[in-house]
């Protein structure tokens, strides 16, 4: 019999939620955006949040909390030591993860800083599906080569696969066997951010695991999004699609030795991170780091209130409703997309769709930062602002002034969790294949001022 709930007539997924505060957008003039981004010298990161309509900057910080967050938030203990809030959070991460040992931090590149600098030496190789750039940075800073090892459907945009974010065996194997006294640990992102939000499937989880622990090395999961991948598990790898989704998150977290989080994504909550461990040889080391840098182990430079935030959403958030919602959202954005004839990474991820700017302006030369001039045109067009990923993040001027390219040009929209409804994405939607209509009009740009390092955040361009 078919379950009553799951009519075969297929309908539209509504939004698991009702709206109970707003906060208004500005709405402004193409006329308006053209001045304001003249200002912004063509650098969406300069622009001033007030002056966007729809902000897919990134999904990082940026979702509305529950109800039930905001209530928790006035129970939370603001003692500085022992505080109950905390204990409430290592209840929640403790049942969730099966890890004993909780190190709250205000962000996950805190927490990456801090497991970094006790658990690496320089020299040392890290390998993992895609390093986040902060992991990346994070493990450079400490002399640590970050080693990205992810399958090769994940380095094609247009080939659909279930699990692009799936870690590379062989070429694990091949680096342990070759380099393994130079491996303190493993690490795999879920999802696979840098990858375009693509799932890790629970088997090749599991196996790398298993090809840890054989060399004797523990794993550590960038966990980020650990939710959105279970889901996607739940969905696409036959084994698992009649368990809970809490089910298989504690299955993925039993096949690690520990964690780093920034809850700021799944976690639901606008500031937030931690580290999680089994083991407890790295533990004092990382405590008394914290001590050092974010505060004292209980609140670890958090307020009390925030770790009420995060036990509520670490709860909320394996709600199957919200990520059957959630993933959905960027499905119908990639249709919308299709239909319009724009390209996308395929499948669509779990919190972004990344955009191929090369099939939306395919008259302008890589020297022209077609993504960033697509980026440019959809705030022009409609106040919508995603983020470059292509040659103005990835490349590089030489000393010798030449220029050095990446090989996509992309745009990553993404997706602040239960804030945007579906007439937004209809909207943004609309925006995009306006910019496509009318492409030959939208000019390309150059760098016209720029940093040594990380230039994508602060550079200063003109129209080409
Ligand atoms: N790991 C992954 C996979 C991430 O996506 C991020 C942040 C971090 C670690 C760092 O966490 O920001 O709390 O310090 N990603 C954001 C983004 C910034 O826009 O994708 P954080």
């Amino acid at each position: 019999m078919p379950r009553r709930e799951e009519p075969t007539v297929p309908r539209t997924l509504i939004e698991p939620f009702r709206v109970k505060s707003v906060e208004p957008i500005r709405m402004t003039t193409r006329e308006e955006r053209a001045r304001l981004l003249d200002e912004a010298r063509l650098n969406p990161f300069r622009l001033r949040a007030d002056d966007v309509m729809v902000d897919f900057l990134t999904d990082s910080g940026t979702g509305a909390m529950s109800s039930a967050q905001w209530a928790a938030m006035m129970v939370g203990d603001e003692s500085y030591a022992g505080a109950r809030s905390y204990f409430h959070l290592e209840a929640v991460v403790r049942e969730l993860t099966g890890y004993p040992h909780l190190v709250p931090t205000h962000q996950g590149r805190a927490a990456e800083r801090i497991l970094f600098s006790v658990a690496c030496k320089k020299g040392d190789l890290v390998p993992s599906n895609c390093h986040f750039d902060t992991t990346r940075a994070n493990l450079e800073y400490q002399g640590v080569e970050a080693v990205d090892l992810v399958v090769a459907e994940g380095l094609r945009p247009a080939e659909v696969h279930p699990f692009k974010g799936n870690i590379d065996l062989g070429r694990v194997e091949a680096l342990l066997q070759r380099d393994g006294a130079r491996v303190p640990f493993g690490m795999i992102t879920v999802t696979n951010n840098t990858g375009g939000g693509q799932p890790v499937s629970l088997e090749n989880l599991r196996a790398y695991s298993n090809l840890l622990h054989r060399h004797g090395k523990p794993l550590v999961i960038d966990a980020c999004r650990f939710a959105e991948n279970a889901m996607f598990v739940k969905m696409r790898e036959p084994a698992h699609a009649t368990r809970p989704v809490r089910d298989i998150c504690r299955e993925m977290f039993s096949l690690g030795d520990g964690c780093t989080m920034s809850a700021k994504k799944d976690g639901m909550v606008n500031i937030g991170g931690f580290i999680a461990l089994r083991r407890d040889d790295w533990l004092e080391a990382v405590r008394n780091l914290l001590i050092l840098t974010e505060g004292f182990p209980t609140y670890g430079g958090l307020a009390g209130r925030d770790l009420e935030a995060m036990a509520v959403g670490l709860e909320e958030v394996t709600d199957e409703a919200y990520l059957r919602y959630r993933l959905r959202t960027a499905e119908y954005l990639g249709e919308k997309l299709e239909a319009a004839g724009v390209g996308f990474v395929k499948p669509t991820g779990g919190h972004a769709v990344y955009l191929d700017a090369r099939t939306v302006l395919p008259h302008l030369p890589v020297e022209r930062y077609p993504a960033w001039a697509l980026c440019d045109a959809l705030y022009l067009e409609g106040g919508v602002r995603g983020v470059e990923i292509g040659s103005v993040m990835f490349g590089k001027r030489l000393e010798d002034g030449t220029e050095t390219f990446h090989s996509m040009e992309l745009v990553r929209l993404a997706f602040p969790r239960r804030t945007y409804t579906q007439a937004h994405f209809d909207y943004v939607a609309e925006v995009i294949a306006e910019v496509k209509a009318r492409s030959a009009s939208v000019r390309g740009v150059r760098i016209v001022k720029q940093p040594r390092f990380l230039r994508h955040f602060t550079c200063e361009c003109a129209w080409a």
